[in-house]
């Protein structure tokens, strides 16, 4: 059966501070939203829809960005969890199947506890997803008699033994769709907080004769971001939980606590990881290779046994095949490095391609803005570039050319050729003795005069 997935992204988020809507605060460079956008994907979901409320637009883009086929309902007025789910059933009239609710300040729910609460979909019409607080506070209540999920109160509307339960509502919620959205119409809002709990659709359900339940997940999974102390303290949980998971796949970090991974890194076995490398979003680096300290990688690719830095900056587009040395203050930008070629010292190279083989000195750039345009770069094989060589594009090196070091090569070069770009050197014989001598009189005499 298909499952599909209401998003509720539509609150502001009063507690963050901030102009940009709570969902959208990046953890581990991926929008909140996205993190409970990925929690679902495991079970391949049919249809997702995002129940947007302030900066619907803003959200609207973000989720479109990361799922061009995520819909997105808006809710003007925020009147409650029930009222939002509400606002998903025309996107999914159509829907057969089960539907979870998720949060969009929620992005560690797994797709282990998912398919949970799917398995036990098959015994129960209503499965809700709860833990054991170690602080209950504010939480709505889950009351149990034996496997049954009785109903959830919140902590508002609890009375003191209430109260005393431990076990925790985290909001998130399956039932069959139209099941769900039936329910969710039966809810009232004639409570402490006037608005309409979606956590009254268990008792609505029980009284319609139908099964509810609970499956529990660790506390850490259901963490909600409210303030931007949580959000800091959720990066940092993520940040721990990911790095344990890439040594457990057999990548050496030799400082982990210093390594900095986002939402999609992909690290291959024996890769060695010093310390202090950062990889915003889009990397991959394959099996064996080395990033070396102090490292900053985006939206690149290091293929097996090639060797990024130290102090290397790799940008989008970055693409490094096999065994390619990419040394210290190097920059690379949307270019791809074939095999076996170096770039060791303080180059920059921008759109441009690199044969294999090819050596390129100290201080090399590709000039690759005339201040409107872009323009292309492209080395051959075993080219040799000479150091600090400015590669004025769009300019092409023939396999096996070389340029003389200190040129600025504006035309293209053959094949096994060498150009060489600069002024011609003259040597003054004696000059330089003489102009000295004539420099220290003249420093001796104004001495003298004053
Ligand atoms: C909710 C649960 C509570 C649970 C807690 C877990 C209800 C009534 N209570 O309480 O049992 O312990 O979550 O964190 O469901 N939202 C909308 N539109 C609305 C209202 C809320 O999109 O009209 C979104 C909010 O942006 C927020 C989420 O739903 O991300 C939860 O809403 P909130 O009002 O914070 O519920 P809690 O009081 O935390
Ligand atoms: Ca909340």
């Amino acid at each position: 059966m298909a499952t599909a997935f209401i998003i509720l992204a539509a609150g502001k988020g009063t507690r963050m501070q901030s102009d940009l809507p709570k969902v959208l605060h990046p953890l581990a460079g991926a929008p909140l939203l996205v993190h409970a956008m990925k929690s679902g994907a495991a079970l391949d979901p049919a249809a997702m829809v995002v129940v947007a409320g302030h900066g619907a637009d803003l959200v609207e883009a973000a989720a479109k960005d990361w799922n061009p086929d995520a819909q997105i309902v808006v809710q003007s007025e925020q009147l409650g969890t029930a009222h939002a789910v509400a606002q998903a059933r025309p996107a999914l009239k159509d829907h057969k199947g089960d539907a979870f609710v998720l949060y969009g300040d929620t992005p560690f729910i797994t797709d282990t506890t998912l398919a949970a609460m799917a398995a036990a979909r098959t015994t129960h019409d209503v499965v809700v997803l709860g833990f054991e607080a170690a602080d209950p506070g504010r939480y709505g209540r889950l009351v149990m008699d034996g496997t049954t999920l009785t109903r959830i109160v919140e902590f508002k509307d609890a009375d003191e033994a209430t109260r005393e339960i431990t076990l925790c509502n985290s909001g998130v919620v399956c039932a069959d769709a139209a099941t769900l959205f039936d329910l969710v119409d039966a809810v009232g809002n004639d409570n402490a907080a006037g608005e309409y709990y979606l956590t009254d659709i268990v008792e609505i359900a029980r009284d319609k004769g139908l099964t509810a339940t609970a499956v529990s997940c660790d506390e850490a999974e259901t963490l909600g971001i409210n303030s931007r102390t949580e959000l800091s303290a959720a990066e940092a949980l993520f940040q721990q939980n990911a790095r344990a998971a890439l040594i457990g796949d057999g990548v050496t970090l030799q400082a982990p606590e210093t390594v900095f991974l986002s939402h999609d890194t992909v690290i291959g076995r024996d890769a060695v990881i010093e310390p202090n490398v950062v990889f915003a979003p889009g990397v991959t680096v394959e099996t064996g290779a080395t990033i070396r300290a102090f490292s900053h990688l985006e939206g690149c690719h290091v293929s097996r046994g090639a060797v990024v830095g130290p102090y290397a900056r790799l940008r989008p587009g970055a693409e490094l095949a096999e065994n390619v040395k990419v040394g210290n203050f190097v920059e690379i930008k949307k270019a791809q490095i074939a095999e076996g070629a170096k770039v060791n010292h303080l180059s920059y190279i921008g759109d441009a391609t690199i044969g294999a083989g090819t050596n390129v000195g100290a201080g090399v750039i590709t000039c690759n803005y005339d201040g409107v345009f872009k323009h292309q770069t492209t080395i051959g094989e075993n080219v040799f570039v000479g150091s600090n060589t400015m590669l004025v594009a769009p300019v092409t090196l023939g396999d096996a050319a070389m340029t003389a070091s200190g040129s600025v090569i504006t035309r293209d070069v053959a094949a096994g050729d060498l150009a060489v770009a600069r002024a011609r050197q003259d040597n003054k014989a004696g000059f330089a003795t003489r102009m000295f001598e004539k420099l220290k009189k003249m420093k001796a005499k104004k001495a003298k005069g004053a």
